[in-house]
């Protein structure tokens, strides 16, 4: 495996999934691992990531100085490239003119590090600092037009430095650049596979459970859909999955996600049916916070009950990712077992804990993974790919897209017109054009003619969003034709609606959920 130091880079993630799209295993640790916890650890390479300091600022982050002496293979980017220079002796300063954005690299040793590099190939560089005097033992391999020690080794300590980023898309050698590093210079094999982390996982899953019961809760995302397929190939029938069904779900979904384990994965799935005991806590309720609250406080009451009616558990199965492991390293851990410990139930909902006296075991078999692995994983397991790449779905469900008040009858407006926005944009092959493509029901109405008769009913609006990763988003400029299409068959199609219209607000200033 590969070690990414993160020295509070935006890209340490990035870094380490180009590493484990060369099928090697990364992880991200602090800045702080000392030497002696790598050598536990047992890397064949350390790659230092960037950072937004200057090397020379006070309190700048600095690595424990005997990593450079453990005989391991370093490459360091950007920042960890100026690191290194720093550390071993060199200069970095100021640069008279950072460097934003795309710059021509010009190769002075096509050698290891750069073999199979282009000349005057592209990458994409973000520094306001250079390196101004090389340590001893250092050359120079590549520089651009304003940057003499864009890339630099010293081959005979395999120490590599690269002042650009060769992790993001836009740096074309990038991948060329990381393979050379993982293959060739910490002579990496490629053992990161699909198969071997499922074997893996089936064999630590079994290990750690032995034969004592594991419950899960399956929201029908690809997340607990893919936990639910391992453990269920680990541990059989010492695995309950329960599907609480809250009530706000798509058209038809419950009944789907339950029929698909049963029969295509022979996996039981106990159908919680919850819907009035949900419905009763919102009733009259108009307040987007407190309709999340009372939502999720009834999840939590709903899933202590059950779990004590089909238990005892030791373990609760949780869909921990490893972006959340990175995020709360050093929380969610109890200090007495060092046990991680279920302060939420994840991807389920967002609120609150489990209560106290309710306290699990964890088995998170997911928190190696990235998402794009998960779905890998979810894919070679055979889950459809309407749930290995399903838009992602709020755990409150259609009940935050009904502003004001939710009653059976306004429910029912919003699961039929969601049904034919997802309809019609599957049926003309859009539905990956979209982060998100969703109806949400608005508490006024307005006035319309149908036929001879006027109408007076609920407008729905259309939200359709392009986005990465859900922080940020833009309202999708989407051909007329489609929103006519939806437009026609909600109006038609759905009772209770007269009007459609499209919501053309991003995030920020909007969200993407209405509420
Ligand atoms: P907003 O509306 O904040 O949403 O722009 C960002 C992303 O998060 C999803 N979302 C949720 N997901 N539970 C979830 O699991 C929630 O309570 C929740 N609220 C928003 C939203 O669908 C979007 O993808």
């Amino acid at each position: 495996m590969l070690v990414i130091l993160d020295f509070g880079s935006q890209y340490s993630e990035l870094i380490a999934r180009r590493i484990r799209e060369t099928e090697v295993y990364s992880e991200v640790l602090s800045y702080r691992t000392t030497a002696e916890q790598l050598k536990q650890l047992n890397p064949k390479g350390i790659i230092f990531s960037g950072g937004p300091n200057s090397v020379y600022d006070n309190g700048a982050p600095h690595c424990d100085p005997a990593i450079w002496d453990m005989g391991i293979p370093v490459l360091g980017v950007c920042y960890g490239m100026q690191l290194m220079v720093q550390q071993l002796g060199g200069q970095v300063e100021r640069a008279e003119r950072g460097e934003y954005g795309k710059a021509d690299l010009f190769i002075d040793d096509p050698t290891d590090l750069l073999t199979n590099v282009e000349d005057a190939t592209t990458m994409w560089m973000s520094h306001g600092d250079s390196v101004t005097r090389l340590p001893d033992g250092f050359e120079v391999l590549a520089h651009t037009h304003n940057t003499p020690c864009a890339a630099v080794a010293d081959h005979a300590r395999k120490l590599y430095g690269v002042q650009f980023h060769p992790e993001v898309v836009h740096s074309k050698g990038g991948i060329a650049l990381i393979r050379n590093f993982v293959y060739h210079i910490c002579e990496c094999q490629p053992t990161w596979t699909t198969e071997a982390f499922v074997e893996d996982a089936i064999r630590e899953v079994r290990a750690r459970v032995g034969d004592k019961r594991v419950l899960l809760a399956l929201s029908g995302g690809v997340d607990s859909s893919t936990l639910a397929f391992l453990l269920h190939q680990a541990i059989g029938d010492q695995l309950t999955c329960m599907f609480i069904d809250q009530g706000f779900m798509r058209k038809d979904e419950p009944e789907r996600l339950v029929k698909l384990f049963a029969e295509q994965f022979h996996i039981p799935v106990i159908h919680v049916k919850a819907r009035d005991r949900f419905l009763a806590q919102v009733e009259g309720v108009t307040d987007p916070e407190v309709k999340r609250k009372r939502i999720g406080h009834e999840f939590i009451r709903v899933f202590e009950e059950e779990s004590k009616r089909l238990g005892p558990f030791d373990y609760l199965a949780q869909g921990t990712l490893y972006p959340d492991v990175i995020e709360s390293a050093d929380t969610n851990v109890d200090p007495k077992t060092g046990e991680r410990v279920a302060v939420k139930i994840k991807s389920h909902h967002n609120v609150g804990g489990l209560p106290k006296d309710l306290q699990f075991k964890l088995v998170e078999p997911l928190r190696k993974l990235f998402k794009d692995e998960v779905r890998k994983v979810g894919r070679s397991i055979g889950l459809p790919e309407e749930i290995v790449r399903r838009q992602p779905f709020p755990g409150p469900g259609l009940a935050i897209r009904i502003i004001g008040e939710i009653t059976k009858e306004r429910l029912e407006i919003l699961r039929n017109a969601d049904f034919v926005v997802r309809d019609e944009i599957a049926k003309q092959g859009l539905y990956h054009d979209f982060w998100q493509a969703f109806a949400v029901l608005l508490p006024v109405r307005s006035v319309g003619v149908m036929g001879d008769q006027r109408t007076y009913a609920y407008p729905i609006v259309l939200r359709l969003v392009s986005s990465e990763d859900g922080m940020t988003a833009d309202w999708s400029r989407v051909p007329y034709d489609l929103l006519e299409t939806i437009s026609n068959r909600i109006v038609n199609e759905v009772e209770g609606v007269n009007r459609v219209v499209y919501d053309i607000t991003s995030k920020p200033p909007g969200t993407i959920e209405w509420e």
